[in-house]
């Protein structure tokens, strides 16, 4: 039985869907001067202080050329994940969206969902197609077992989860770009812009249905669900923000810095655990943060602060740079 207050929410999240969104070629002025992308554009440098790679001395040293090559290429790869995690969501999601009842408000907003998320992935493709940089995405290994991630949506609990997981840490490196100013070629801070914008939709939609689902699960299913979710969240931001070994072939990149980058240093543990404030704030709302959780939250090096609000920015990072 749906709650007045949660049908209320996907009516309101639904209506956002229809009066506020955006189209990839008609929000978009590709062709335009302003938005042409130059392999030899020196914004393609890789953000010090949110991009692992982009905060370690090797990276920061290198001559400005290189710099630029390596950002160009890197940029449009975390591009090309998102779009191969957008793909994996709607694959599931549709699966989930198709056993509901006639009626139910969960499958209006579950399309709406979807109809963005298709969108975000021709606007990403564009753009990665735009960049020249003929990248793979995610590790071989992810690639080849992603069409069955989607059958997680059978566990609808675990599957959301796994939403967040993607969703938190792309939404938290892009609003940090923004907000920080970062100089980035245009088209690609707007790309960006517009993620934003829908994506506030779609995490609000995970926070609530796992506050629904959790809500109704006993002391074992809670203690389990308590577990998965650090571990859900450390895999795929993992899946999602470090490179393909092609990565560090193509730009000679040693292994040592490789390593430290993707995830061994102090600088990188904190921009990793900087991704998920939000996280640990709805999970100290669901209550998951009992003391078995707290250990595996600090096992996987993403234990910290809870955001006090949604979206609030993180600093660690910086810090630990410092
Ligand atoms: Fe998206
Ligand atoms: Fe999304």
């Amino acid at each position: 039985m749906i709650e007045q207050d949660y049908r209320d929410v996907l009516k309101t999240l639904s209506e956002g869907s229809v009066s506020r969104r955006f189209d990839p070629y008609l929000d978009i002025a590709w062709d335009s001067p302003e938005f042409a992308l130059e392999p030899d554009d020196p914004r393609w440098t890789l953000p010090e202080d949110s991009d692992p790679l982009g905060a370690h001395p090797w990276y920061q040293a290198l001559p400005q050329e290189r710099k630029t090559a390596i950002g160009r290429w890197r940029v449009a790869n975390i591009q090309k994940v998102g779009l191969q995690f957008e793909s994996i969501l709607i694959r599931g999601m549709m699966q989930y969206a198709m056993r509901l009842p006639n009626g139910s408000p969960e499958f209006r907003y579950c399309l709406h969902e979807m109809t963005e998320e298709c969108n975000h992935i021709q606007m990403f493709q564009e753009l990665v197609n735009r960049t020249g940089a003929d990248v793979p995405g995610m590790r071989a290994a992810y690639r080849a077992t992603s069409p069955l991630w989607g059958l997680s949506a059978f566990i609808p609990t675990v599957f959301f989860i796994g939403i967040l997981a993607g969703e938190e840490p792309i939404d938290h490196f892009q609003k940090r770009v923004i907000r920080e100013g970062t100089d980035a070629p245009p088209a690609v801070l707007r790309t960006m812009e517009i993620h934003i914008a829908e994506e506030a939709r779609h995490i609000s939609f995970a926070h609530r249905f796992l506050h629904e689902r959790v809500a109704r699960q006993n002391r074992a299913g809670r203690l389990a669900t308590s577990i998965v979710l650090p571990l859900v969240m450390r895999w795929l931001a993992g899946a999602i923000m470090a490179p393909p070994r092609r990565f560090a072939k193509e730009f000679d990149i040693p292994d040592s810095v490789m390593r430290e980058a993707f995830w061994h240093s102090p600088t990188s543990r904190a921009i990793m655990r900087d991704y998920f404030g939000d996280v640990r704030m709805l999970a100290h709302d669901l209550k998951l943060m009992n003391p078995v959780a707290r250990v595996v939250w600090r096992m996987c090096h993403i234990d910290g602060r809870p955001s006090r609000f949604r979206g609030e920015p993180h600093r660690t990072a910086r810090r630990a740079a410092a």
